[in-house]
């Protein structure tokens, strides 16, 4: 893709307070997919904290028609994607800028854009400057008025930030709408909506007694998908005002569906835009996942008003400030959601396990950076696992650190002291550490701080010793992280004995690089329970024998560290069959192990489902220095094969004990139980292809056909297709069928395939098959996932090939999909960050294909920034 402006290296050490503010914006349009005219009449003032200089203001792919200030002309120059005008008075002043710019050539959904014939806007992070000329920084904070003129009949709906405050009809068949958003904004936070669209309405009455109505607007025939939506937008309302007393300051909150959306959604004041796969829902059409997911996409936006809209970014660098505050607060709603203890662990380890998918890789890779990274090229390449889920699990500490009663303290005076502002993560971390006083935190705070600038994950080892004498415990913790000072880890420890017994749970915290701990009155030799409810993002090496997790597995009081246990006895054995090079061969103490958590009376299905689940290619890959996916792939298919094999009578038991009658219900229960049920279906059809059974492939096929919801039938073809069944394909080509007018689950249909365990070669030559499907398209970022990224990011074995061809079509569609989307480029390329760890001869064929990228002489800064750090 042709780009005018040049890379250029951003450093937060760099920031400067901008020399002019913008206090109002009139912005009007007058829409048209080809040419959308826009006129912004902006009070403009000097920052007087900042000596003379010009106005300089951003714009990209725009075309200028004029510049007033005071009503009159006034020269400026053209900078790349600068404007400049140097004659800016020094006085307050009226400058107003007429441009257009082209919705329907707009294929990055950056800006203003068109999807399904409607018009639709994403502005974070800085997509402001594709609509018209402004200091498109988080730090310029405006009152928007804005007004929409459009055909009536092709854009019924006009909508925009805040409150509605005029309509009316025009010549020629248009309409307008003029709405007004009271509190100041930055322009990441502006949106427009021309579509159209109808809308689920729901009038609430929040604690304080103010009337609020809410809508979900989505297309004609999705309205019965927004049922879901809806509810979990009601109950994230009344979760923020009873855990945080922060209510909805807005009378009208909308929330708009699109099917064209680079990321998930996004928090513009009143009027959060969807991509619809995070936001419609029916049983017939999501499965369990989805309508989670959905439930925390839905939150994690609304509770954006208050952190990041109410209390936004100073600049860039402070991402995690908002996203790293907003995961955390979105997680713990689905915790409390959840309800029981066991269903909360579930919350956990479900995050935790993503966690380690995504982010410890990315810190371990060519992408490492801190929290607040110290610099970028793009941003939009920032806007990643270590931002949002490591910063995510800096919050955790805190409140670990102060408690969940300082924590909201802090919370508090972080709003008192705030809002209204645009901050930075060390103003937060001074609420917090400020409302605590004394706490393990405020004694701290600087050597906490290091969680923000220090990138990579802390290995913390731990060796205990017990003396029987002295009837004492002695635990030794040491910490590393590639030669960077010690970070201060929050080490949440419990004893527990050989029969069970809770010994003890203290919370340890660990700030140096080796820190002794003396537990007294201990009776005989406990096993060291550590990092319970993983209490920090650490990679953990505790030593523990077989004998001791088996204890652990047993009885820990602590789930999570239940269910690690479960990990750990698989990770040991698929590790040293991989170090070893042999084939793995389960023995009987795991087998037993998994038998009994797979009998046992009362572990919930949820549960029982997370612990016989192994860990993931990308986890295990992270614990061996020189990685061989297809050596890792062939170690869990083995597992898995043996497991299958050696536990069937308990897989048919667990099958039939979790068959749930009567309606659909997402429910963590239920949702539990059909989980169960499908890995029990899954591993049945699996170890059916090793028997030459054929009862329990036509029982998948049967219930696949049979399903009254999308979790149980996607299940079934699931288990079809993981097993290369030969129903396999009779279960994909009616799926296809039914679903054909339902773009996402024909998505799903894309994913599935492109997620299929490798053999043979199979599952790679699908994918190159679907990628010319005619219902395959890259300019759709959600079609481009399903397929593409499933494979490059979410199946090694199908990807890494000793023939290089798997880095040929990545590197291909890379490019194909640059010149098209480069944000959604840049994700992609992320499928090699990990490309030096390779075993040869994947190395350096990965080499060769990252080369060819570089090569290409017009990339996107999105895609050169990842290509050029990859080869660094
Ligand atoms: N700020 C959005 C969120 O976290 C994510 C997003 C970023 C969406 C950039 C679009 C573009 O909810
Ligand atoms: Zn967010």
């Amino acid at each position: 893709m042709m780009r005018e402006g040049t890379a250029t290296l951003i450093r937060r050490e760099d920031y400067a307070a901008p020399a002019f503010w913008i206090r109002t914006v009139d912005l009007s349009f007058d829409l048209d997919p080809a040419k959308t005219l826009v006129t912004s009449k902006m009070q403009v003032e000097r920052n007087t904290a900042v000596a003379h200089g010009p106005l300089v203001l951003h714009g990209e792919e725009l075309n200028l028609l004029r510049v007033l200030i005071n009503g009159e002309s006034v020269s400026f120059r053209q900078d790349g994607h600068l404007l400049i005008i140097e004659g800016a008075p020094d006085a307050d002043f009226a400058l107003e800028i007429r441009n257009t710019c082209a919705p329907e050539k707009n294929t990055a959904l950056s800006g203003l854009y068109t999807s399904g014939g409607g018009f639709f806007t994403q502005c974070e992070a800085e997509g402001f400057r594709r609509i018209t000329y402004f200091l498109d920084r988080p730090d310029v904070m405006a009152v928007y008025t804005v007004t929409l003129r459009a055909d009536k009949k092709k854009y019924p709906v006009l909508l925009s930030n805040g409150n509605l405050l005029e309509t009316g009809e025009l010549d020629n068949g248009r309409h307008f709408a003029k709405w007004h958003d009271p509190f100041p904004k930055p322009s990441y936070l502006f949106a427009l909506v021309a579509a159209d669209l109808v809308a689920r309405e729901q009038r609430v009455k929040s604690r304080s007694g103010k009337d609020h109505l809410l809508q979900v607007y989505v297309r004609r025939g999705d309205l019965e998908k927004t049922e879901h939506a809806m509810n979990s937008l009601i109950a994230s309302l009344v979760w923020d005002e009873a855990r945080f007393g922060l209510p909805l300051d807005l009378e009208r909150f909308m929330v708009v569906g699109v099917s064209d959306f680079n990321m998930g959604a996004m928090e513009n004041k009143g009027l959060n835009i969807f991509n619809t796969s995070a936001l419609l829902a029916s049983p017939a059409t999501a499965t369990d996942a989805d309508f989670s997911r959905i439930e925390s996409i839905v939150a994690h936006e609304y509770f954006h008003n208050w952190t990041g809209n109410r209390v936004t970014c100073r600049d860039w660098f402070q991402l995690s400030l908002k996203e790293g505050l907003t995961v955390f607060r979105d997680q713990e709603f689905s915790m409390d959601m959840a309800g029981t203890p066991s269903a909360r662990a579930v919350c956990r380890i479900q995050d935790v396990r993503s966690l380690r998918a995504m982010q410890f890789p990315e810190d371990g890779g060519a992408m490492a950076h801190p929290v607040r990274p110290d610099q970028y090229v793009e941003i939009n390449n920032f806007y990643t696992a270590t931002v949002y889920e490591k910063g995510s699990e800096v919050v955790r500490m805190y409140q670990t650190l102060v408690g969940r009663a300082g924590f909201e303290a802090g919370m508090k005076l972080y709003f008192e002291r705030h809002d209204g502002q645009a901050v930075t993560c060390d103003d937060f971390a001074a609420a917090i550490a400020d409302a605590n006083p004394g706490s393990a935190l405020a004694s701290r705070l600087d050597a906490f701080k290091r969680w923000y600038s220090q990138p990579g994950t802390p290995r913390v080892q731990a060796r205990g010793h017990y003396d029987a004498a002295t009837q004492t415990y002695t635990l030794t913790l040491s910490q590393s992280n590639k030669g960077q000072a010690p970070q201060v880890i929050p080490v949440v420890t419990g004893l527990v004995g050989h029969d069970g017994t809770a010994l003890a749970e203290q919370l340890l915290v660990l700030d140096a690089a080796e820190q002794s701990f003396t537990f007294e009155n201990i009776a005989a030799e406990p096993v060291p329970s550590l990092l319970r409810g993983f209490s920090a993002p650490v990679l953990l090496d505790d030593g523990l024998s077989d004998a001791e997790l088996l204890v652990l597995l047993k009885h820990d009081a602590d789930a999570f560290n239940r269910w690690e246990a479960s990990q750990r006895l698989a990770l040991n054995r698929i590790l040293a069959a991989v170090r070893a090079g042999q084939p793995l061969v389960l023995d009987a103490a795991y087998v037993e192990a998994m038998r009994s958590v797979l009998r046992h009376p009362e572990l919930d299905a949820a549960f029982k489902e997370l612990a016989l689940t192994l860990p993931g290619e990308a986890y295990i890959a992270e614990q061996l220095e020189v990685v061989d996916p297809q050596a890792i792939h062939a170690a869990v298919e083995a597992a898995q094969i043996q497991l299958a094999q050696a536990l069937r009578e308990d897989w048919i038991a667990a099958f039939e004990a979790n068959q749930i009658q009567g309606g659909y219900t997402p429910d963590p229960v239920s949702a539990g139980r059909r989980a169960l049920a499908n890995l029990a279906l899954s591993m049945l059809v699996l170890d059916a292809q090793r028997s030459g059974d054929t009862v329990w492939p036509g029982r998948a096929y049967q219930r696949f056909k049979d399903a009254t919801n999308m979790t149980d039938r996607l299940g079934a073809l699931a288990a079809l297709v993981n097993a290369h069944a030969e129903l396999a394909e009779s279960a994909l080509s009616r799926f296809h069928a039914q679903f054909k007018g339902e773009p996402l689950v024909i998505d799903k249909w894309f994913a599935l395939q492109a997620r299929a365990p490798e053999r043979e070669g199979k599952s790679f030559a699908r994918v190159k098959q679907l990628a010319m499907h005619a219902d395959f398209s890259l300019k759709n970022p959600n079609r481009a996932r399903s397929l593409i990224f499933s494979l490059a990011l979410f199946n090694p074995a199908a990807f890494h090939r000793a023939d290089a061809a798997g880095y040929v079509f990545w590197a291909d569609q890379v490019l194909a999909l640059d010149g098209i989307n480069p944000q959604v480029a840049g994700r992609l390329a992320r499928a090699m960050d990990r490309w030096t760890t390779l075993a040869e001869p994947y190395r350096s064929a990965a080499r060769e294909a990252i080369a060819r990228v570089a090569a290409k002489a017009e990339l996107s800064n999105d895609v050169r920034e990842i290509i050029e750090r990859q080869l660094a």
